[in-house]
């Protein structure tokens, strides 16, 4: 659709029938608990149903530069002024047009920049407008090279080495500073595009990707679904398609895609079995996109186009568990989003309890259990260093930073909370529950108390006597863990960490152990992580040897033996530990790491050396998680 102009008279005339009902109905009442604290725009005075972007991918300046048109409609009589959320946006011009005749411009400003939330966009509407539905406002503006959304690769920071690369990353509260927006997820929004690249590139987007689309730089998408603004999503660089079932794929610079369409060939029976649990998949394809090495997370569930870290290319199918996690989301928080930040676990708790069951359909609950146990153990040690204000799954959440908010905690935690529904009230239950929940809120975003009410009529009460809403809050406002939850078991795993003793107290020869090669990933890491302290320099050197763990290709043992090389101040290990540290930029593989050489005390000038050098190809949000660790990091 295309921007229509029309005089300020007409728009002045279209001051009728105010306080027309959006679509959908009601809008829910807002408690406190259901603002957004992380965003300023005034949702229950405005909102957006369609977006319209135009922009050029300029890779010299680093900056996106067109337009985008909101399609909008007016909630509340007497509303004066449009409020957007932005971040270092510079805005040319707003114009305001309704009913087909010419656009009048937009007087606007944008207030001084919050931290965290950036600067406020402030529309000023003509003094005679009056609520009367629907209109466009036209927004002409250029990103700032630093935008925190977007990541800017030269041609050396890709597999292929000659061309440039870019992506967005919007979650949490990044799509502000891409285009000015309503940045919460409380407001949905359907979205169009046409992004103009260099000739030989290809864009994708969270939308109708078409892998034949000729390259000619001028792409058009439609995004028919109506989704919340973090799932907003723009990569562009030499990318190729290859299919990977009937409406699966995979795109990917030319030189990993082989290995990537290796990789996620089981893709498309991980959707069709989250069908089959969960309901019919809304978004038509599911395609994947990997990423270069600095991509900073596992996977991010883009509708129709999860983003994908290449650190999961093991060679062995090992990590695929990410994609089932990213697939998932198409369900749980695609679908049925959190309302604010602090309900992110209905998210990221709900998803991961998905990931695992998908895991278990299509691996077997051994492998399943494994993962289990390693995300309990997860919890178990985030329990030890998250505040204990934070941990409630739906904390207090109005201030701070929503990218450093529980640290995780809300993952295994929800996945723990949903396991023991699971086990107390029957997997077919509790199935039949959660196909029925995503269908009751299928494309609204809620908030806590909302689950809360549903999972209360049509759980608990349904089935009196098996659980209390107040068991359920336990898990909900307080923090820590109840103390009748069910615990994930692995025998396998179990033992790994006797293998991990044995062979420590000199029982277990290392080359025994070096046979015991049936071990899965998932046991060698429990096995690395229940090695006991004091072990020697030349017993470490040796179970490196015998294990080949510095040079292992499978990025999450690689994790979890450098955490402990640093922990140990096993020098031997170090140029190794140096080579990981620049492989891949994905936070949770190299953080973590960095953290162990500053708690060692000896190694914290080493590590801000690392940084130091690693740096230019880390991207933003991962220079932010480790930049505070580091010694003199306010000197810089
Ligand atoms: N949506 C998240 C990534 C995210 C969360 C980005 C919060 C920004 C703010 C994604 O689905 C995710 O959870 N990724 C994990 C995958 C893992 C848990 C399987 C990751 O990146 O490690
Ligand atoms: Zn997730």
């Amino acid at each position: 659709m295309s921007f229509r102009v029309m005089p300020l008279a007409v728009l002045l005339f279209l001051a009728s029938g105010c306080g027309r009902e959006p679509a959908g109905g009601e809008e829910p009442s807002a408690p406190d608990r259901a603002r957004d604290y992380f965003s300023d725009a005034n949702i229950a005075q405005f909102a957006t149903r369609h977006l319209e972007l135009d922009l050029a991918v300029d890779f010299d300046r680093r900056v996106l530069k067109g337009h985008v048109i909101h399609q909008m409609e007016c909630l509340q009589p007497g509303a004066e002024s449009i409020v957007l959320d932005s971040r270092g946006l510079h805005i040319d011009r707003i114009q305001l047009a309704a009913g087909g005749a010419a656009a009048v411009d937009l007087p606007f400003q944008l207030a001084p920049a919050d931290p965290v939330r950036g600067a406020a966009l402030h529309i000023s509407l003509p003094a005679a407008y009056a609520c009367a539905g629907g209109f466009e406002l036209k927004i002409d503006y250029r990103t700032s090279p630093q935008a925190s959304a977007i990541m800017w690769l030269a041609p050396e920071q890709t597999a292929g080495g000659r061309h440039p690369f870019m992506f967005t990353q919007s979650q949490a509260i990044h799509a502000r500073s891409w285009l000015p927006l309503q940045d919460t997820p409380a407001v949905r929004t359907t979205y169009e595009a046409v992004i103009r690249t260099p000739p030989e590139l290809l864009a994708v987007m969270s939308a109708d990707n078409d892998a034949q689309a000729p390259r000619n730089g001028r792409y058009r998408f439609l995004m028919p679904q109506p989704i919340p603004s973090y799932l907003l999503a723009l990569a562009v660089g030499n990318l190729q398609f290859s299919p990977l079932g009937d409406n699966t794929g995979v795109y990917a610079e030319p030189e990993i895609l082989p290995a990537a369409a290796w990789e996620f060939a089981d893709t498309q029976d991980m959707l069709e079995v989250a069908e089959a649990i969960y309901g019919p998949y809304q978004w038509g394809r599911y395609d994947l996109l990997i990423l270069p090495p600095s991509f900073p997370f596992g996977g991010m569930e883009n509708p129709r186009l999860s983003f994908i870290t290449p650190s999961l290319l093991a060679g062995d199918r090992s990590l695929v568990s990410v994609i089932a996690h990213e697939l998932a989301h198409s369900w749980s928080g695609n679908l049925v989003s959190n309302r604010t930040w602090r309900d992110i676990w209905l998210n990221e708790g709900t998803t991961s309890y998905l990931e695992a069951r998908l895991m278990e359909a299509l691996y077997g609950k051994r492998r399943a259990d494994e993962e289990r146990l390693l995300t309990y153990q997860s919890l178990l040690e985030s329990l030890q260093t998250v505040p204990l204000a934070m941990q409630p799954l739906a904390p207090v959440f109005e201030s701070g930073d929503p990218d450093e908010g529980q640290q995780g905690l809300e993952y295994a935690k929800g996945q723990m909370l949903l396991e023991h529904l699971e086990a107390l009230f029957g997997r077919d239950t509790f199935d039949r529950f959660m196909a029925g929940y995503f269908d009751h809120f299928a494309f609204q975003a809620i908030s806590t108390e909302q689950f809360l009410d549903y999972i209360d009529e049509h759980l608990l009460q349904a089935r009196p006597g098996i659980y209390s809403r107040d068991d359920l809050q336990e898990w909900l406002y307080q923090p820590g863990l109840p103390a009748m939850m069910s615990v994930p078991h692995s025998d396998n795993l179990d033992a790994a960490a006797a293998d991990a003793q044995a062979w420590a107290s000199g029982e277990l020869p290392v080359d025994k152990l070096s046979k015991k090669n049936s071990w899965s990933p998932q046991a060698a890491i429990y096995f690395i992580k229940a090695l006991p302290a004091g072990l020697s320099e030349d017993r470490l050197a040796q179970l490196d040897r015998a294990l080949g763990l510095s040079a292992t290709q499978n990025a999450e043992i690689a994790r979890a033996w450098f955490i402990e090389v640093a922990k140990r101040r096993h020098l031997p290990a170090y140029a190794g530990m140096r080579e990981h540290l620049g492989r891949f930029g994905r936070t949770r593989l190299i953080e973590p790491v960095y953290r162990e050489l500053v708690a060692n005390r000896r190694d914290a000038g080493l590590a801000a050396e690392i940084f130091a050098q690693a740096r230019s190809a880390y991207h933003p949000l991962t220079i932010a998680a480790i930049e505070p660790l580091l010694p003199d990091h306010n000197l810089q």
